[in-house]
């Protein structure tokens, strides 16, 4: 949620890399963008448009800007519409600061702020920060005795950059809870702050990432260097990392979107977790497992589920994160508690985390990006293989949280089965672009399934409704009698997830169920059904599709490729920016 950048250089070309990371961290959101920086007098400028940074960018480029310090920010809004008065920058008396997260008690400190003066133009929590800072500086204290005590005052979660235009080289940096990295450029000619490695990964080949309560200083000395302090206000090194992001891995390699090309790398993305899978964990060890993640993250521990209670005979619970956390839960020592997150930054995961950690047991993360904080912050991490995923709507990590649970449980994995079963979708001749024609106009749509198809059917339907905006519901396909159904009439649409598996003759009794109300079905089973669908092919309101057969084990990964095939075409085929869908951001850094 939110990106932000903040770059100090000897070039005063500084705008060019502003922009070029913010339209890396887009995927934190795009209701708003903006800059701050200080022309060659070292006076504060600003600009900020509403929407994407193309905007920005366009505008941007117009004005030739010559600086050697500012900051960029894109905004997804927590608090205040998404209007140019609440995008960021924010500024005060010479003072402009960019934040990601929420600040909880900014009314409290507006009220002081208003008080002594100060005239709020934003419905953001953000501005109280900026305001904070110049009223220290006010009282004469320097910009970082200012910074630093403004952060103590700050109640909730944050990064932060800041730069004055009294003291025209320095950057500072702060974070709680909020992802925040530092780099310098090879040269040593450039330093940077930013949310992540992907912002930087043009600009600076290897990392510190800052800890819960640090600042940073980026300075100019004779060459551009920074310095991190504890809360406690010592002096502290932080490992240094390499950046592994590559261009190749923030471009889109001649895709039309990311989406479309991370979908494109799911077979790819299988087998490199396969191969990579070295991690010795004996689930055997325990009693209960539990799960705990958001989004498709959850559906995939929906998925290992029915693997591990069916395979290992261990009791699963899955759970969404935002709940565990505030319900008290049970905590069982011998239990253990697997964390999935794409991003490694989703707060309420990272929080139910915390939790259990705090209980004194061990927690287990499956993650994709191994700097992140639920990464840094379990005490045992396995690294999801997807490389980096830019699309907002999560295809390919998914693939990727699947293959890693089976391997929990299971090792002996035909891998090749997989693989093959993932491209013969990416490289079949199902028309699935026709198929999206046919429901991208529907007022609201079913994925139905039964067994480890229901979790499928969940993801298919997220990604319908993330994508295509249309209300699209995930269901288990015998529980569908038992309420959805009275919504069936002739305009609504059900995927039926039907695979030749010991499900098939149940789930089909439910198809016919639907059919029975004039709705309509579009049918994704395999080839080895075909001689047991008694005519359902044949009724003029269904629609088959015919899926390779395989291993029933093996059967979500090749469904889930045509599902998320299938809501890739049918927003496209509604005009809609698959990349950036409306409303979202990939990495929800608040609750
Ligand atoms: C957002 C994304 C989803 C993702 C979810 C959980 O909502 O749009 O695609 O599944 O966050 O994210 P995580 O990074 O924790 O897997």
């Amino acid at each position: 949620m939110c990106g932000i950048i903040a770059a100090l250089s000897y070039n005063d070309n500084i705008s060019n890399n502003l922009i070029s990371a913010l339209e890396r961290l887009e995927y934190r959101g795009y209701d708003s963008a903006g800059i701050a920086y200080l022309d060659n007098n070292s006076s504060l400028q600003r600009i900020r448009t509403v929407g994407k940074v193309q905007l920005l960018k366009e505008t941007v480029e117009r004005q030739q800007i010559k600086s050697h310090i500012g900051i960029g920010h894109t905004r997804w809004a927590t608090h205040g519409t998404v209007t140019e008065f609440n995008a960021h920058p924010h500024t005060a008396d010479g003072v402009a600061i960019v934040h990601n997260g929420i600040i909880e008690n900014y009314q409290e400190l507006k009220k002081g702020l208003v008080n002594e003066g100060y005239v709020f133009e934003s419905e953001t929590d953000t501005e109280v920060i900026a305001k904070l800072i110049a009223s220290h500086i006010k009282s004469g204290k320097t910009f970082f005795e200012a910074f630093k005590q403004s952060v103590n005052e700050l109640v909730g979660t944050f990064a932060i950059t800041a730069i004055y235009e009294k003291e025209p080289h320095i950057l500072l940096g702060a974070k709680k809870g909020s992802p925040m990295a530092v780099g310098i450029s090879p040269d040593k000619q450039s330093g940077y702050i930013a949310s992540d490695a992907v912002a930087l990964s043009t600009l600076a080949n290897e990392l510190a990432y800052l800890e819960e309560g640090d600042i940073v200083v980026v300075k100019k000395e004779d060459q551009i260097l920074y310095e991190i302090f504890e809360s406690n206000g010592q002096k502290i090194r932080r490992e240094i990392v390499p950046n592994k992001v590559s261009l190749n891995d923030v471009s889109k390699n001649g895709y039309e979107s990311f989406m479309l090309k991370e979908i494109f790398e799911e077979a790819t993305v299988a087998r490199k977790t396969y191969e990579r899978f070295n991690y010795n964990i004996d689930i055997s060890k325990f009693n209960n497992i539990s799960i705990i993640a958001c989004g498709t993250s959850y559906y995939a521990g929906i998925v290992a589920k029915y693997w591990i209670e069916a395979i290992a005979k261990i009791h699963v619970d899955v759970e969404i994160a935002s709940e565990f956390r505030y319900r008290n839960p049970v905590l069982t020592k011998n239990s253990l508690y697997i964390f999935i997150s794409q991003s490694g930054e989703t707060i309420d995961t990272l929080c139910a985390m915390r939790l259990v950690k705090e209980a004194g047991i061990k927690t287990l993360a499956l993650v994709n990006v191994d700097t992140s904080s639920i990464a840094r912050e379990a005490d045992f991490t396995i690294k999801t293989e997807a490389g980096v995923e830019i699309g907002v709507a999560s295809t390919k990590a998914f693939v990727a949280q699947m293959l890693s649970l089976l391997m929990l449980c299971c090792r002996n994995i035909d891998i090749e089965a997989i693989e093959r079963s993932i491209n013969a979708i990416l490289n079949g001749d199902h028309d699935i672009a026709k198929l999206a024609n046919k429901i991208k106009d529907c007022r609201s749509l079913f994925y139905i399934g039964r067994g480890v198809n229901y979790p499928i059917a969940l993801e298919g339907a997220l990604k319908i409704k993330e994508l295509s905006y249309i209300s699209a519901e995930g269901y288990p396909a015998g529980e569908i009698k038992h309420g959805p159904i009275a919504i069936i009439d002739e305009n609504i649409y059900t995927m039926a997830l039907a695979p030749y598996d010991k499900y098939f003759d149940k789930t089909i009794s439910n198809a016919r169920e639907i059919l029975a109300r004039n709705g309509k079905i579009l049918l994704i089973t395999t080839n080895d059904a075909k001689n047991f669908l008694h005519g359902i092919d044949k009724n003029e309101n269904v629609e088959c599709v015919f899926l390779p057969e395989n291993n029933p084990l093996y059967l979500p990964f090749s469904l889930t490729t045509f599902i998320h095939l299938l809501a890739y075409y049918t927003a496209k085929a509604k005009g809609h920016d698959v990349d950036k869908p409306r409303n979202l951001a990939k990495s929800v850094t608040v609750e």
